[in-house]
């Protein structure tokens, strides 16, 4: 067995990282080994709390027998399919099936794709592809917001409202508008809820008419902002948007990489609001991330469109592992563990204990606001309630703290992200709050 020492550097010298800032981070990666429930151990036998679910994906919590059986019983059966015209199996059929059970309104079919940022290029061509089939063949655009995160491939890059994830990959493809989003705690629009009416929701028809709505294919969001810093809508904003859409023959995206699953304590994020959008993308907590899978629903209007296509007509967008089965079959068991455990309803339940024990380190210096909804928490960094940036060495600080004394958190230095697995314990929560107290007062 190799030091940790040995690991780190065999990874500095032979991985290239996603997201690594190699000048902050000096000792290199953590180097993680193992995984149960909640708690995550390094190479060196280190033990944290998991306060992140990976990226906010591991639902069902770390080590699952069952996860792993399924995976490898689909690949003693069948490991790859084509999901190409004219073939496909078993998982990815009753996975599509049970998703249409779980997703709102008339979401019934799945496109498969392997992840969130494909789950967004598959909903914009999907959404382009519709009208042009329709007939409208100039509604192409995608409105989106600043704060959005929407994943880094080209297309999802430019529908990502933060400029850090475009920045060095320019050119910028065309046809992508952002507006303000909702975020009381700084207010773009220097308004205060509810008087304001909720008028940052206003802003998305603004920009239709000022696009012209026959220019406009689609509005993408996700339900709470995630990488924009855990941003909650007031619960007027997203039907207010709907409305929207509707008036404009717009179609709505609603982005439920991160919400979808039980995060919110609702199956997907938008039925916190009753409303029901007219493509659902999602990734992440379908496999609670034991397996790469995403994909995309569509309501009957669009799926219609799509079947009564004419002959040398079809949608030419595809990845090799669409309807990937062990994927599939790994996403089947996980729903049914979802289901079965009642995390969904848990998420609720321990979530309103984790949200109200988080609430009381905003008296803590250094803490502006203290927001989230079920399982998914941000702790958004300030001097004073008017929100006076702190400067980033603290949120640093903060983490490296935190990562001492076993808590691995995750921050972009203004906000930091807390989204652990939904079946972490009450005495974790209890734990992982005492412990981020500590690592803030620590960094002040
Ligand atoms: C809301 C949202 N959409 C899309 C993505 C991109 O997903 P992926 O990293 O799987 O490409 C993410 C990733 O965190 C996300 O949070």
């Amino acid at each position: 067995m190799q030091d940790q020492q040995s690991w780190v550097r065999k990874d500095l010298e032979y991985v290239l990282h996603p997201m690594h800032d190699h000048a902050h981070n000096t000792n290199g990666p953590l180097v993680l080994t193992k995984g149960r429930g909640s708690i995550v151990t390094d190479v060196a036998g280190k033990e944290y709390i998991d306060c992140s679910a990976g990226l906010w994906c591991v639902n069902v919590g770390h080590g699952r027998e069952d996860l792993a059986e399924a995976g490898a019983q689909q690949m003693r059966s069948l490991a790859y399919a084509s999901g190409y015209a004219g073939t496909s199996n078993l998982p990815a059929i009753q996975l599509a099936e049970k998703l249409a059970s779980l997703a709102p309104g008339d979401l019934k079919a799945t496109f498969f794709t392997t992840g969130g940022a494909e789950s967004t290029e598959t909903a914009i061509k999907i959404a382009r592809f519709y009208w042009k089939a329709t007939g409208k063949t100039e509604k192409i655009k995608i409105i989106s917001r600043v704060k959005g995160y929407h994943g880094t491939t080209a297309a999802a890059m430019c529908a990502t409202g933060m400029s850090q994830y475009w920045r060095n990959f320019e050119p910028l493809q065309s046809g992508f508008v952002h507006i303000p989003t909702h975020y009381c705690f700084r207010c773009t629009l220097k308004k205060k809820y509810p008087e304001c009416g909720v008028a940052c929701a206003d802003l998305l028809e603004q920009a239709i008419l000022a696009e012209d709505p026959d220019t406009v294919a689609a509005f993408i969001a996700e339900p709470i902002h995630g990488g924009g810093g855990v941003v909650v809508p007031p619960p007027e904003y997203f039907p207010r948007v709907r409305q929207i859409c509707d008036k404009y023959n717009v179609l709505f995206i609603a982005d439920e990489v991160i919400t979808g699953f039980g995060r919110t304590g609702k199956w997907f994020g938008m039925q916190q609001w009753d409303v029901v959008p007219d493509i659902l993308d999602f990734a992440k907590g379908v496999t609670s991330g034991y397996q790469p899978l995403g994909g995309v629903m569509v309501n009957e209007r669009i799926h219609k469109v799509f079947r009564e296509l004419p002959e040398g007509a079809s949608f030419n967008h595809a990845y090799t592992y669409s309807l990937h089965p062990t994927c599939c079959a790994v996403g089947v068991k996980n729903l049914e563990i979802i289901e079965k455990e009642g995390l969904v309803e848990r998420a609720a339940v321990v979530g309103a204990r984790m949200q109200a024990g988080l609430k009381t380190l905003e008296s803590l210096p250094g803490v502006g606001e203290v927001r989230g909804m079920g399982m998914i928490a941000g702790i958004d960094l300030a001097a004073d309630k008017a929100g006076t940036p702190m400067p980033p060495a603290f949120g640093k600080k903060l983490i490296a703290n935190a990562m001492a004394d076993g808590l691995l958190l995750r921050s972009r230095g203004d906000v930091v992200w807390i989204s652990p697995p939904l079946v972490i314990t009450e005495s974790e929560i209890d734990r992982m709050i005492d412990g981020v107290a500590k690592a803030i007062k620590g960094a002040a």
